[in-house]
């Protein structure tokens, strides 16, 4: 079943773009181009989707409809799919829509309060760098709210400097409403790889599971012991670390983004853990559930449950709503570890890293990482970026 995080992926151009909306629903006509294989990325919109008009990008916020992905459907369904039309590929740098000091070549993901954009810088020189623009736009009603939290999520990633944390480049007001841009990684979120292995019927390689958190928890240590201009703390919690906040680079890279629900000194929006019901309730552990005290612990709990979904392809928790509680406050299924062939010690950690009760977990993410890195060096695994983008590449 399509996970609703593929929607990032699957947004595609509006019904009413389509350059010719008769073939686009005669079931005879053949497949576009799209069977030729494409390297994976996101699906694009057209310029005429986000063009700007009084000054205002109204047609963004339009309904976009989500295209089924083809295979594995019911019939029915794959008919449809086979006849959508194919994402076009993002604009070329000088073909899209100026926003700011940036000219937008396609949609990653929109939402009517903030939407998600692939974008060039603008520049004189004839190289275009790209970027990702998260735009909260200022013709929506909770445009001060949204705001807000795009300027703390700003304010935190400013305040970070680490290979494992995504880079942000600036951010700014402008007459549409307000941005953020950030380094583009070239490359599936952690969410888009297991899917794609899970429809591939394919594992990772454990090591290289492993290798992916203990990239990631680099990039925690860094944001839990960052600290301001004053030398004191700043407090840093992510909050919403979920694998479709963990991006891959195509060279292998691991980088932490969207700190959209960060818990900081001095954050500007009210800090009210009901924000968080934005992240995943999947990977919040039972404290949060029970309205206790968070912590740091919570992101090492959640990289402890993306570990185990890395290692064994499928959800740590799979139900929902109040079933998804439950199951949450019962803690780990470790069973399912043994099922997946996952070996004793490395279940022991991720037991641990997720442990239900946080006084159990690994106190910092240094410890977590230590673990992760003895087991590997142990086992004799060596693992590089490169371990990672061979993956990818297969894909
Ligand atoms: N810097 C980036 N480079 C590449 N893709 C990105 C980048 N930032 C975000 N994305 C993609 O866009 C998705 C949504 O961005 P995110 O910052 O997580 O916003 P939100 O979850 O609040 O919509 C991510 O899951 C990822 O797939
Ligand atoms: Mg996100």
């Amino acid at each position: 079943m399509a996970d609703k995080d593929d929607e990032v992926f699957e947004i595609q151009r509006s019904n009413r773009r389509v350059g010719d909306p008769a073939a686009a629903h005669d079931p005879m006509r053949k497949p576009p181009e799209a069977a030729a294989p494409r390297k994976p990325r996101p699906a694009l919109s057209s310029a005429e989707d986000f063009e700007i008009v009084d000054g205002q990008l109204g047609r963004i916020t339009a309904e976009v409809p989500v295209i089924a992905r083809p295979s594995m459907e019911p019939p029915a369904k794959a008919v449809a799919a086979a006849v959508a039309p194919a994402a076009p590929p993002p604009l070329s740098p000088g073909e899209g829509p100026r926003v700011g000091n940036y000219q937008l070549a396609g949609r990653i993901r929109s939402s009517p309060q903030s939407m998600v954009f692939l974008a060039h810088r603008v520049s004189d020189f004839g190289i275009a760098r790209p970027v990702v623009l998260k735009i909260a736009p200022r013709n929506n009603a909770n445009y001060d709210k949204t705001r807000e939290r795009l300027v703390d999520e700003y304010r935190a990633m400013a305040m970070l400097d680490h290979p494992n944390i995504c880079a942000v480049v600036e951010a700014a007001d402008i007459e549409i409403g307000f941005y953020v841009a950030l380094e583009y990684v070239d490359g599936p979120d952690t969410r888009r790889l297991l899917d794609k292995l899970a429809k591939a019927q394919r594992k990772l390689p454990i090591e290289v599971a492993v290798n992916i958190v203990v990239e990631l928890l680099r990039g925690l240590e860094h944001a839990h012991t960052a600290s301001g201009a004053d030398d004191q703390p700043l407090g840093i919690v992510h909050r919403n670390v979920n694998p479709s906040n963990v991006l891959l680079s195509r060279y292998g890279q691991v980088k932490l983004s969207d700190f959209g629900v960060v818990k900081m000194r001095g954050r500007a929006a009210a800090d009210t853990e009901p924000g968080l019901i934005k992240g995943n309730f999947a990977y919040l552990p039972p404290e949060y559930i029970r309205g206790e005290h968070l912590d740091h612990r919570i992101d090492l709990y959640a990289a402890g449950v993306l570990l185990f979904e890395l290692v064994t392809g499928g959800r740590c928790f799979r139900a929902e709503g109040t079933d998804l509680f439950k199951d949450v406050l019962a803690g780990l299924d470790v069973s399912r570890l043994a099922d997946a062939n996952v070996p004793d010690q490395l279940t022991t950690i991720i037991a641990r890293a997720a442990n239900k009760d946080a006084s159990q977990r690994y106190r910092t993410a240094t410890e977590m990482g230590f673990a992760l890195e003895d087991w590997l060096s142990t086992n004799r695994y060596y693992v590089s970026p490169s371990s990672i983008a061979a993956v990818l590449r297969t894909l």
